[in-house]
């Protein structure tokens, strides 16, 4: 055995016995993203994001966005209800774009699917779905 392998060989064994760091649920979400929704949307482009909605997020959020989809059920997964009008007070659109293009937990990500444009409308309807 080499000098080097002898010296390094506790390190190797320190490291490797460290305890897998596994994220608490109730650790921050993410590096906090500060950036404002820059899209003005539009009636057509809510209605494509609409579409998106319905095709990529209702089976599990619901078509209301009350977190009572399908999918959502089948595989009891916990959902906010993004009627409520606080449901999404604790993110700021910056987190939740990282969310909808990269996924979190049980969700796959939209990247590749939807354009960025289309994620900034997104999040403007999830908002509006409080609204009535
Ligand atoms: C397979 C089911 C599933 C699909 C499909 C899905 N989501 Fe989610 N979504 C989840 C789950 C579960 C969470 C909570 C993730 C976590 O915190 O671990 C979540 C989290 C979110 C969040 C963050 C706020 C929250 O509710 O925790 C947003 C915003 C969101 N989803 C939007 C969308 C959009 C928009 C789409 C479609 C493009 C979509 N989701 C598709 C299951 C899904």
């Amino acid at each position: 055995m080499s000098l080097l392998v002898l010296l390094s060989a506790p390190f190797l064994a320190a490291a490797l016995l460290q305890p897998a760091q596994t994220q608490a649920p109730t650790a921050p979400a993410a590096p906090a993203t500060t950036q404002a929704n820059p899209v003005k949307p539009t009636p057509e482009s809510q209605a494509h994001a609409k579409k998106i909605w319905n095709y990529d997020c209702s089976m599990c959020h619901g078509e209301k966005g009350d977190g009572k989809g399908d999918v959502a059920d089948q595989m009891k997964l916990t959902m906010r209800d993004y009627t409520k009008p606080d449901s999404l007070k604790d993110m700021t659109d910056g987190q939740i774009f990282d969310i909808i293009k990269n996924g979190k937990g049980q969700m796959p990500g939209e990247e590749g699917r939807a354009k960025p444009d289309d994620i900034w409308n997104l999040i403007i309807l999830i908002h509006s779905m409080s609204k009535k």
